[in-house]
Order: structure tokens, then C-alpha cells, then sequence
């Protein structure tokens, strides 16, 4: 199969080029992104010269460039990852977030309708549907929550997924969409939770917390989420939503706690800061749907995924060092 992946360059998509060159060296993977602050071809070095794998660069949202590219590729699978990400950006910046997660989406849909594929796979959030009380631990997104979004990020990647689902309708286009939890792991930007406390912490800076720390995350490792989006492309049900998610809850404070102590640092670092407009509260996936049709099973928890990240931060100081120094962005 011929893969389009877009966003490759960024965490997830590094990850995801990584994980399906090691699984499936028989498929060839075009990595489509645009360079923008969150990308990094550094995370790609190891795999650049393969003969089956090609970095583009190019925006989701120029359609002249999409169509260009789509008709002389013909691509089997396209894989979405290319967004803006980052949620405090969203609230400074929205408009960016409409561009590429919306208008950047319904671009690759255009193409994918005049040139046909096998499989469009939108990479999606729980955070589309908002949070949940933290008194109410039985509580669990599943596939038939609401939408009800309350960020910028989270309601452009919402309307994304509703353009996704009206392409299928409309236009029978095979589509499918996966929304997983926060991801943690190897290769993530240092403007993220786990990575910049990490960063801060062996800089002996302070760890900015938001509030009293106690928002809860469900922490997913980004290799079990990669595998879930691979099933999904290949054996999931066209037109259908997966949740993708570890049972892994933690709160934030949880979180850095864990950090600190893994890495010798005094809990005297954490300095709270006022809280983030909007902040939800808890996102808690439940993964029944994934597990019981595709059988997904995660191969992480987090107790160990978080030190072997640590490690990795640790082993892997100049992949970070240079984003954190702007040295990564040289030569653009
Ligand atoms: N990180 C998480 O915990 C998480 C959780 C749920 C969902 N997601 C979703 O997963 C996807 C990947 O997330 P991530 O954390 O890897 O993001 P990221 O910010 O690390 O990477 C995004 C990548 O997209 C590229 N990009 C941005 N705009 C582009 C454009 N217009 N054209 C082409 N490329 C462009 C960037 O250069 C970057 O390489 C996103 O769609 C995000 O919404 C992420």
C-alpha cells in the first residue's frame, strides 16, 4: 500500500512513520508536513534514507499543492495527524487552528474524493467530547458521547470530524476516525506536559502546574495508540468512530510528582499557576469498542511507560535541547 501520512514530522506522526516502517516494510510511506514550529525532522533521522519511506513538504491546506500532489501519487490510505495542537496556542490564536484542522481536512477530503482511496483515517481527540465531573469516576467517554466541546483546539478538531463523517455520508468517501487521550512517549514537543517538566526539572527550573494540579488526564503511550490506528486502518468499519484509550488516569500533580521523584528533583520546584481559561476537568476513555472488535490491547501502563519516557528524555538530551535552543530550526 501506498500511505500518505501527514503530520509526520510532529510526535505522533514520528511515532506512527516509525511504527509502520518496523511493522509493515512493505508498504511505502509518504510523510506530508508543513515544517511548522511542531515539526521536527530530527525525530525522522534514522529512517530518512529507507527506500520505501519520503519526506514532502507541504501544507494540508493549499489545495493547488494537494491536488498536485494527490494526482501524480495516487495515494492507497491517507492518515491525518497534520494539525495545530496545542491548546493554550488555541486560546491565544484560534484562527490558525481553523485553517489547518478544519480547512486543512476538508482539502485532503476534496482529494481524496477526485482521486480516490482505499481509506482516509482521521486522527481525532476525546477532547471533542469535553470533560467529565471528577466525582464521578464511573463516568467514560464512548463513542456515543455528545460532542460538546470547550477549547478553540478541541472545536476546530470537532468540526473536522463532523466534515470526516458528512464525506461518508454525502460522498460514500471510506472514511474512519479515531479520538484517543492524551498521548505521552519518545519524540514530544517540550511545550507538553511530560516533556517540559521533564526539561524543567534536570534544568532545576520551576514546574509551572495549573491550579491545584488535580485535573485528571487518561495518559495513553503513543505506541499503543499507533498500533490502534494501524487495526483501525485495516480491519476497522468504515464510517465508524474508535476510542482509543489506557485506563490510565493520573492527575496532573500525579504526573509531576512522578517525574520529580524518577528524577531525584525536590517537589519544592512545583510552582502553581493560575489556571487555564476554560480548563477541563477529566477526559477518561472507554476503549471497550477497540478492544472487543479489533482486538486491541494496550501493551503499556503507565507505572513503567512513564520511566521508560523518562529515560528516553534523559538518553535523548540534544533531540530536545535543540528545540528548546531554536537550533532545530535552522536552514528553514
Ligand atoms: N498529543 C496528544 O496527546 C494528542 C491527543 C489526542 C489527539 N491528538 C491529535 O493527534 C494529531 C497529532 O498530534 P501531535 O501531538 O503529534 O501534534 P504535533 O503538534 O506534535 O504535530 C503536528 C504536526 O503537524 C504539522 N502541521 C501543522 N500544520 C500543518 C499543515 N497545515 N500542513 C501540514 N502539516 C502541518 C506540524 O509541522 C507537526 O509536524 C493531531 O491531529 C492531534 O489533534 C494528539
Amino acid at each position: 500500500m501506498k500511505i500518505l501520512v501527514t503530520g509526520g514530522a510532529g510526535f505522533i506522526g514520528s511515532n506512527f512513520v516509525h511504527y509502520m516502517l518496523n511493522e509493515h516494510p512493505e508498504d511505502e510511506i509518504v510523510n506530508l508536513d508543513l515544517l511548522t514550529y511542531a515539526g521536527d525532522l530530527e525525530s525522522l533521522e534514522d529512517v530518512e534514507n529507507l527506500p520505501n519511506y519520503r519526506f514532502v513538504r507541504g501544507d494540508i491546506a493549499d489545495r493547488a499543492f494537494i491536488f498536485e500532489l494527490f494526482e501524480r501519487e495516487r495515494f492507497d490510505v491517507v492518515i491525518n495527524f497534520a494539525a495545530e495542537s496545542h491548546v493554550d496556542r488555541s486560546i491565544t490564536g484560534p484562527a490558525i487552528f481553523v485553517q489547518t484542522n478544519v480547512l486543512g481536512t476538508t482539502t485532503l477530503l476534496d482529494a481524496c474524493n477526485k482521486y480516490g482511496i482505499k481509506r482516509y483515517h482521521q486522527v481525532s481527540t476525546d477532547e471533542v467530547y469535553g470533560d467529565l465531573p471528577l466525582d464521578r469516576p464511573d463516568l467514560f467517554f464512548t463513542e456515543n458521547t455528545p460532542i460538546h466541546t470547550s477549547s478553540p483546539y478541541s472545536s476546530s478538531k470537532a468540526s473536522a470530524d463532523l466534515f470526516v463523517m458528512a464525506y461518508h455520508r454525502t460522498y460514500g468517501l471510506p472514511v474512519t476516525i479515531s479520538r484517543c487521550s492524551n498521548n505521552y512517549g519518545p519524540y514530544q514537543f517540550p511545550e507538553k506536559l511530560i516533556p517540559l517538566m521533564i526539561a524543567k526539572a534536570l534544568n532545576d527550573e520551576k514546574l509551572p502546574v495549573y491550579g491545584e494540579g488535580l485535573n485528571v488526564r487518561d495518559w495513553l503511550e503513543v505506541r499503543d495508540h499507533c498500533m490502534a490506528i494501524d487495526l483501525i486502518v485495516r480491519n476497522g468499519r468504515v464510517g465508524e468512530v474508535y476510542n482509543v484509550g489506557g485506563h490510565n488516569e493520573r492527575t496532573n500533580m500525579q504526573v509531576v510528582k512522578t517525574i520529580l521523584n524518577a528524577l531525584g528533583k525536590p517537589e519544592s520546584l512545583i510552582a502553581h499557576v493560575e489556571d487555564r481559561k476554560g480548563h477541563d476537568r477529566r477526559y477518561a476513555i472507554d476503549p471497550k469498542k477497540l478492544e472487543t472488535e479489533l482486538g486491541w490491547k494496550p501493551k503499556y501502563v503507565f507505572e513503567t511507560g512513564i520511566q521508560d519516557t523518562i529515560r528516553w528524555y534523559l538518553d535523548n538530551r540534544t533531540w530536545w535541547e535543540h528545540i528548546l535552543s531554536g537550533e532545530y530550526l535552522k536552514g528553514r
